[in-house]
């Protein structure tokens, strides 16, 4: 099989289609041959050996994929060959076959395409936890998001929307903000070109936002805190811009705010049914269509590379996938 392999650590340039041994399932274990993998902000980390997991050299990217499976293992009772799964994978998704463990597939609704499938878990899941479970958003609040265009972001939009919350989308270009509006966003704010502090004073009759999601660090994350409402929470979700900001605790403390990590992929293996019961409802909203990836991206195995190089000069919105049906 062909898979995109990183063998030495660096940008995307450096990823290159190799031909491999097709991998066989271990026990407990599924094969799934790929037909999408969703490009996720960590897949450019992990290549740069820049992220919290390390993978042995060489080895192909990608944290999840959509497929049949072609294989199963001793000991997998609950999947058979021919099944429909969506599945995580840390990385290995960016090749023609991937193995994994059962544990780590889900099935795929009827109705759903392999390209949704493949767009939806990492992303959504993400932000299912952080806002349900760590920040415990209630309806007729208002959430602000920032990156909000991006992968999690619309996520974020998204699911802010269906848990009867309002919602401000903060994003770097005017199209982006667009986007986000179509995605369900009641309000957006250009950090590139506007005040944050300012507009998002002006937007909450100065009462500021009671949750904030924030994926992208750096500059941002000051303003934001010091605008959050009495008793926010300030979810802590990832650093795209690459600076991991320092707040003054003094503002937790005057705000009766709290900070708040989320670490996903920690969650789901240790917390694994409380994530199949993340899965289940999400999947009850994704069929009355009020979660639905906007994919703006799709690409050939051979192109991966690209996706991640469009990924990192902040080009991508919503989710990008690789599709090996996809043509160059
Ligand atoms: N905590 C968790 O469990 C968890 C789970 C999944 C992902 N994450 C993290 O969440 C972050 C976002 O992931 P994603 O897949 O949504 O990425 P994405 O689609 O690339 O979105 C990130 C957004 O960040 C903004 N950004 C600002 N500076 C940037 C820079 N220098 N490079 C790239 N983007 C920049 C961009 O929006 P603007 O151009 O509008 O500013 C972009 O849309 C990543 O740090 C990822 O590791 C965390």
């Amino acid at each position: 099989m062909k898979a995109l392999l990183c063998k030495q650590y660096g940008l995307p340039d450096t990823l290159s289609l190799t031909d491999v041994a097709d991998p066989q399932p271990g026990k407990g274990e599924v094969v799934v041959d790929v037909q999408a993998a969703g490009v996720n902000f960590p897949d450019v980390l992990i290549i740069q050996n820049k992220y919290q997991f390390k993978p042995e050299l060489p080895f192909a990217p990608g944290g999840e994929m959509a497929g049949v499976i072609s294989a199963v293992g001793d000991g997998v009772t609950d999947r058979k060959v021919g099944d429909r799964v969506l599945g995580l994978t840390t990385y290995g998704s960016f090749a023609e076959k991937v193995a994994l463990p059962a544990a780590r597939s889900v099935p795929i609704p009827e109705g759903v395409g392999f390209d949704t499938a493949a767009a939806f878990l990492l992303t959504y899941a993400t932000s299912w936890h952080a806002l349900k479970d760590r920040g415990a958003l209630q309806a007729g609040e208002t959430l602000l998001v920032l990156g909000a265009a991006g992968g999690v972001g619309l996520s974020a939009i998204q699911i802010g929307k269906a848990l009867g919350a309002r919602v401000i989308a903060a994003a770097s270009t005017d199209e982006k903000l667009a986007i986000c509006r179509a995605n369900g966003a009641d309000e957006t704010i250009n950090y590139s070109t506007e005040d944050l502090r300012e507009r998002l004073k002006a937007l909450t009759d100065g009462k500021g936002p009671d949750v904030i999601y924030d994926p992208v660090g750096g500059d941002y994350a000051e303003p934001a805190f010091r605008s959050i409402a009495w008793r926010g929470r300030y979810l802590v979700i990832g650093f795209a811009n690459g600076e991991i900001p320092r707040l003054p605790l003094n503002l937790a403390l005057l705000k009766g705010a709290a900070i708040i990590g989320v670490f996903w992929g920690n969650y789901t293996a240790r917390e694994p049914a409380h994530f199949a019961k993340d899965v289940e409802d999400m999947f009850a909203l994704v069929r009355e269509g009020k979660l639905k990836p906007h994919i703006s991206g799709r690409y050939p195995l051979a192109e991966g590379a690209r996706a991640l190089e469009d990924m990192m000069n902040r080009k991508v919105t919503g989710k990008v996938v690789i599709e090996m049906g996809a043509k160059a």
